[in-house]
């Protein structure tokens, strides 16, 4: 692999030690994917950050490291609000141990933005090259954006944050963008609005690994957040395309579609919404837009809710919509920032959870260990205050 001749200084240890381990891991990856040389990353995405997931052995990793990142650099949800972490039922023991991780991650100069919604604090463009790990963000920042970014893990995140540069592999590479299936979406009489989640883990179970090519639907930003972030979790989508709506099947060097095609019916979609009771309801997987909170004010205004009612959000999206936030939490339900329904605790105490996520949907009975529900966001909310 092309090391120039800074990349060299750094592999030979002249900037300390923990940039040169972090140049060798990136080396290491390049190698396993025959990278021919580092690209410039314009911003990395950290994951690793709840204590739920790396755990003492993670903690101790990151308090070795001897180094500040290159780039602008954020992490993925932690396992808990930062500042209102008892209002959830979070315990003394997993906060004391939550707060030792942010400290180790602010002492590498990481901003403190939790979130798996990195493209709503404006740091990415068409075209920038990332290191972003979060699977639902890499699938945003790939397919709707048109940024390039392979799906990081927690290390590598951080070695290319730190060197500010990553392999120059798999997605970075146009020619590997094209897509490998055609999922045709059956839509009758247009596409419930609420359903796009439920699309994407139908999609992801077909597409597995490939790059999928979607017809026949005319998804909006919110909608494509829920259906890729839903295709990244039933199967390993980190890219589709969507015809006519995704920036890259507008390039005269895009390939048609490909041969391989499956049809989703729309009874397939529908038997996903089964009615049963829950005792709780979680919204905000991907976090929430400022879009989708004023959606929710208004169909929350004049309502009670009477199970728990959690929406989750980036701190810098919930800081800059605060009259939507009140709005939301006059009724009874939580806005909480920094966290998420799978790396949080707080949701494992439930019976039952109904969620407006594909993704939410596909991970919750492993990562929370209880039972799901998917409804729309109109079925959410119904279900909260009934
Ligand atoms: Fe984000 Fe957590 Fe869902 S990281 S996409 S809210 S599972």
């Amino acid at each position: 692999m092309y090391l120039d001749s800074e990349d060299e200084s750094i592999l030979n240890g002249e900037y300390g030690e923990t940039r040169q381990k972090m140049m060798e891991i990136l080396l290491a990856l390049g190698k396993v994917f025959n990278a021919e040389n580092l690209v410039p990353i314009t911003s990395a995405q950290i994951s690793g950050a709840s204590y739920k997931t790396i755990g003492e052995w993670g903690l101790e990793w990151l308090n070795n490291l001897d180094a500040r990142v290159a780039v602008p650099s954020i992490l993925n949800p932690i396992g808990m609000p930062r500042e209102s972490w008892r209002d959830i039922g979070i315990s003394t023991e997993f906060a004391e141990n939550q707060n030792k991780v942010i400290k180790a991650y602010k002492r590498l100069g990481i901003k403190m933005e939790c979130t798996c919604t990195p493209y709503y604090l404006n740091i990415t463009n068409y075209g920038d090259h990332l290191a972003w790990s979060e699977s639902s963000a890499v699938s945003y920042a790939n397919s709707v954006i048109g940024a390039r970014t392979n799906r990081e893990g927690g290390p590598s995140a951080l070695a290319a944050a730190m060197i500010g540069k990553t392999p120059n592999y798999g997605l970075h590479l146009f020619k590997n963008r094209m897509p490998e299936i055609t999922i045709e979406v059956e839509s009758g009489s247009g596409v419930h609005s609420g359903h796009y989640g439920a699309i994407g883990y139908l999609a992801g179970k077909i597409a597995g690994n490939k790059i999928p090519f979607l017809t026949n639907i005319r998804p909006s930003r919110d909608q494509l957040k829920a259906l890729g972030a839903a295709m990244a979790a039933s199967g390993a989508v980190a890219l589709y395309h969507v015809k006519g709506i995704t920036p890259e099947t507008k390039l005269p060097t895009f390939k048609t579609e490909p041969v391989e095609k499956v049809v989703i019916e729309q009874s397939e979609i529908e038997s996903l919404f089964e009615k049963s009771d829950v005792d709780a309801v979680a919204v905000g997987c991907p976090h929430c837009s400022p879009d989708e909170l004023s959606r929710l004010a208004s169909l929350l205004e004049g309502k009670k809710t009477t199970k728990t009612f959690f929406v989750f959000v980036a701190k810098g999206v919930k800081d800059s919509n605060m009259g939507y936030v009140s709005k939301i939490e006059k009724s009874g339900a939580k806005v909480v920032e920094d966290t998420c329904i799978v790396v949080s605790p707080a949701m494992d105490v439930f019976d039952t959870v109904m969620v407006d996520s594909g993704k939410a949907f596909a991970y919750v009975p492993n990562m929370c260990g209880c039972n799901v529900r998917i409804g729309t966001l109109e079925e959410c909310v119904l279900a909260a205050t009934s």
